[in-house]
């Protein structure tokens, strides 16, 4: 199993070019099943997670395609396919649950595995079936697999106002799919904002889709008869460039992000600069400067445009070794606070209770052996790595391999001492 080795304590220095978002391609990847026609989607980050997307395409008998470096990848999903998720494919990603609403948009019919259990929480998707059955879809659940079809003499879902429980991204990017190709109209009511969201809706809407609203909390559909294939390019990974901009503010530097999307961040950076860290934002780059420690920042993790979960363990880092006591509460997900004790074994000074850890500065951290837990995680224990004295393991990297393009090919771009060790 692939580990990686950092000897903490540099600066970072110069250019890193941010890749397209995990989060929006996943399911631009599944938009390509509402037509027969090819769908070519640019900017597709190279991740485990697009891989195991593409072979669960492959496997329903979707013809896909890789190519260029630009991240090209194309699909044409013809009229007769095996609409089967097995529970192979998705016990390795929550995001294949992505394909049911095209599946039964499309063709009418859909096999799809339950998730399971997730390292940070339950994640039901119970709003996920909820919303498609009003939509008109019959769903049991049986033997693991959500088995969707629609009722006997109908051919389309029909459009309905859904209202779910809480925001949900991949439930919305589900609904949206499924209602694209829906008879009539569709009003997602408490619609995620997340900017994978707008993203996606503008890939539909160039296949001939009908929305409106995207970007905000209710989204209207109104449903075609059918779609056509397109061109898309894939939104810049706001994840990603978050992830970096709290590198640089913790080992102190100069860095550019190229491709980077600001006004996708404005939480984050917020922090960073109340935390002390220089950036400047312009047309498609990013730059933060920093240097020696910087002041400790409490913030909530909340739906777009709040603070995202998906940077709260990075940030969290960043407070291990700056200036004073921060609290952090997670409020998206139940058990999202795996990687304290590894931060803590670094030497961090971390409580938790519940959904709040407390987090008291302290001036360094010291190399040890870590093991990563979950996606975002990893990419805590990696910036952790490049601040601590010493030598720092990240073990069990195949997480972060799960959602970042080349992250320690980057890092050492801008002068991270990092390598991958088998
Ligand atoms: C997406 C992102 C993930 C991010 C998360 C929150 C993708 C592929 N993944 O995950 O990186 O951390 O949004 O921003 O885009 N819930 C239910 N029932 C449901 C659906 C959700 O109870 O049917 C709950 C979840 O358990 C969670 C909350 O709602 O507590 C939000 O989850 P959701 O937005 O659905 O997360 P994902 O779409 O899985």
């Amino acid at each position: 199993m692939d580990k990686l080795r950092i000897t903490g304590g540099r600066p970072l220095n110069g250019e890193v070019t941010i890749s397209g978002a995990k989060n929006a391609a996943l399911p631009e990847i599944c938009a390509a099943l509402l037509t027969a026609d090819p769908v070519h989607l640019n900017n597709v980050p190279r991740l485990r997670d697009v891989a195991t997307m593409r072979l669960l395409l492959d496997n329903m008998g979707v013809q896909t395609e890789t190519h260029g470096e630009r991240g090209g990848m194309s699909f044409v999903a013809p009229d007769s396919l095996n609409p089967e998720a097995p529970y192979e494919l998705v016990k390795t990603m929550r995001a294949s649950v992505l394909v049911l609403g095209p599946l039964l948009a499309r063709f009418g019919r859909a096999k799809v595995s339950l998730p399971g259990g997730c390292a940070i929480g339950s994640r039901p998707v119970d709003q996920h079936i909820k919303g498609l059955q009003a939509m008109g879809a019959e769903i049991v659940v049986e033997h693991g697999y959500m088995v969707a079809q629609l009722p006997q003499g109908r051919s389309r879902l029909k459009g309905a106002r859904i209202a779910t429980d809480m925001v949900t991204v991949t439930g919305t990017e589900n609904f949206l799919m499924a209602a694209a190709l829906a008879e009539g109209e569709t009003v997602l009511e408490n619609a995620a904002q997340e900017p994978e969201i707008p993203d996606l809706a503008e890939m539909l809407i160039g296949m001939g889709a009908k929305i409106e609203g995207h970007g905000t909390s209710r989204i209207h559909i109104q449903g075609v008869d059918r779609l056509h294939g397109c061109t898309h390019q894939v939104v810049a990974d706001r994840i990603e460039a978050g992830t970096f901009l709290c590198a640089v503010a913790a080992t102190g530097g100069d860095v550019v992000l190229r491709h980077g999307r600001a006004d996708h961040l404005d939480a984050v950076i917020d922090k960073l600069r109340d935390a002390g860290a220089e950036i400047e934002v312009g047309d498609g780059f990013i730059r933060v400067r920093a240097s020696g420690r910087l002041k400790a920042q409490s913030f909530r993790t909340t739906e777009y445009p709040g603070f995202p979960t998906d940077m709260q363990a990075q940030f969290m880092a960043l407070n291990c070794i700056a200036t004073g006591t921060s609290k952090v509460t997670e409020t998206i997900f139940e058990n999202r606070f795996m990687h304290v004790n590894e931060l803590v074994r670094l030497g961090a000074k971390i409580q938790t209770d519940g959904k709040v850890a407390v987090i008291e500065g302290i001036d360094r951290l010291q190399g040890a052996t870590v093991m990563a837990t979950d996606l975002r995680a990893s990419a805590s224990l990696v910036i952790a790595g490049l601040v601590a004295e010493g030598e720092t393991i990240v073990d069990r990297i195949y997480h972060l391999d799960r959602g970042y393009d080349q992250m320690e090919a980057k890092l050492r771009g801008i002068g991270a001492d990092i390598e991958r060790i088998k």
